[in-house]
């Protein structure tokens, strides 16, 4: 699980979303590229959307992230 974890660090108040479709270029953030997946498979992926109270880093971990299914 470590390998595919993400360091991301995060200001206070500073909305961020996050991946959770595997799909974005820019990982472990959402470029919106799972609208797309969504309207092709007819799934329902959104980003997860995090906004600390304070300055923060986060290990972060998603199993599609290194998924080449689709
Ligand atoms: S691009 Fe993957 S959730 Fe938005």
């Amino acid at each position: 699980m470590d390998k595919e974890s993400k360091i991301v660090k995060l200001k206070s108040d500073e909305k961020c979303s996050i991946c959770t479709c595997g799909k974005s270029k820019n990982l472990p953030y959402c470029d919106n590229e799972h609208k797309k997946l969504n309207e092709e498979k007819g799934t329902s992926y959104k980003s997860l959307k995090i906004i600390p109270k304070s300055d923060v880093e986060l290990k972060l971990y998603c199993s599609n992230w290194d998924s080449e299914s689709s």
